[in-house]
């Protein structure tokens, strides 16, 4: 997916959340983002629910899907769909929903025909994705269903029928009963919650990469500068660090040692890197801490600086591969005052 596309998709995303329409959002906000045209909404839009709505117009049989089946699936999948190596099982399953180790497929676990359809069509086959035509995805499709014995091998799976095929498993997909899964009161669907107000942005949270490229490994990480003269001057305000880990918060816990995509940093100071509990690090992290990188005021303000070049300079390699897909803080202010709040709040 190009850069390009993405930024895009973000840009209708950001209309739609804040304003609602896109020319009401170059009003308000001139100069970002410009409105996506049909065709790229089109080219993104491409779900296909289960009542068959958004299915793209096509057709196909299961003896036209076979033949597309063995020559661009059958590989991964097994000519029988019965999975090859650790892909995954397309066909049978029936009736091992109950069994401690239950087989769930397409045959036996899915819901909704029109999931087949939108799967294959968005991500398969493997490694090519999208490079199928509605027909083949429909022939695909349709194979797939009589494979599973859910349809007969003449059967033609079109834009029109994709809804209202019915799956074996369909029933035991239900809404929640149990009283206290029910929603309180009326639910609200349109117009909630008053007028929008911009209350920060993702280019101040320093979460929008400014340049092209790889959206992770974002500009801020190059220019940062390597190694940043902390330890000079200790004295940061931590209720104003306080602010800044909301930069880390997505990731990490700071006042318990419980992991999220980042490991917990409850009694981070004086721990050698890449060794809490229980949490899976990168291979360079745990090389770091290995050649003996512990977290204090400096590592930790240098590594939040720039985390792929600090990472990459203890292990003698221009970028390390951190997990942590953090471009760095530039301000050393920011810094100074992130570890005056990380050193409280982490404390043990
Ligand atoms: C290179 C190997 C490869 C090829 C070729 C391939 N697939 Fe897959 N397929 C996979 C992998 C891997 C997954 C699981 C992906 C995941 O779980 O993220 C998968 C998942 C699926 C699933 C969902 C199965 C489930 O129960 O979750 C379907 C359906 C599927 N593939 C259909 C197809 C079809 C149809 C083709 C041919 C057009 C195809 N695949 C070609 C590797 C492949
Ligand atoms: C997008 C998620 C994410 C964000 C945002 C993030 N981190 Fe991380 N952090 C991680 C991951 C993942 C690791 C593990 C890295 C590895 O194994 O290479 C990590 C590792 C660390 C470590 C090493 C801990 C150890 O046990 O060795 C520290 C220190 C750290 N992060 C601090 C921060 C701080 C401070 C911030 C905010 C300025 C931050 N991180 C932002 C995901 C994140």
């Amino acid at each position: 997916m190009s850069v390009l596309v993405k930024r895009i998709a973000l840009t209708v995303l950001a209309v739609v959340v804040t304003v609602g329409s896109a020319s009401a959002a170059e009003r308000q906000y001139p100069g970002v983002g410009r409105e996506a045209t049909p065709a790229e909404i089109q080219s993104w839009d491409i779900d296909v629910r289960p009542d068959g709505k958004g299915a793209p117009p096509g057709h196909g049989t299961a003896v036209q899907g076979e033949r597309v089946y063995l020559v661009k699936c059958a590989s991964c999948h097994g000519e029988f769909g019965e999975g090859g190596g650790r892909y995954p099982v397309l066909i049978g399953g029936f009736g091992t929903l109950k069994h401690q180790r239950p087989e769930k497929t397409i045959g036996s676990y899915w819901p909704y025909a029109s999931t087949i359809f939108d799967y294959i069509k968005r991500a398969m086959p493997f490694g090519n994705a999208q490079s199928l035509n509605n027909d083949e995805v429909y022939g695909l499709t349709a194979y797939l269903l009589f494979m599973n014995d859910i349809i007969t091998d003449d059967t033609v799976v079109s834009a029109e029928n994709i809804g209202t095929i019915e799956m074996p498993n369909r029933v035991n997909f239900f809404d929640d009963p149990r009283p206290d899964a029910q929603p309180k009161g009326e639910l609200c669907m349109k117009d909630c919650g008053g007028p929008i107000k911009v209350v920060g942005s993702a280019r101040k949270l320093d979460v929008t990469p400014e340049t092209g490229g790889d959206a992770v490994d974002v500009s801020a990480a190059s220019s940062a500068p390597t190694e940043t003269q902390v330890a000079a001057v200790p004295s940061g305000d931590a209720k104003a660090g306080r602010s800044v880990f909301n930069k880390c918060k997505a990731c990490h816990l700071v006042d318990s040692a419980k992991n999220r995509v980042g490991p917990g940093l409850k009694d981070l100071f004086g721990r050698a890197a890449g060794t809490h509990e229980d949490y899976k690090y990168s291979k360079d992290m745990m090389a770091a801490g290995d050649k003996g990188l512990v977290w204090t005021d400096e590592t930790i303000a240098a590594f939040v600086a720039d985390p792929k070049g600090y990472l990459g300079e203890q292990l003698a390699k221009s970028r390390a591969n951190t997990r942590m897909a953090f471009a760095g803080i530039r301000s050393e202010k920011d810094i100074l005052d992130l570890i005056a709040y990380l050193k409280e709040a982490t404390k043990p």
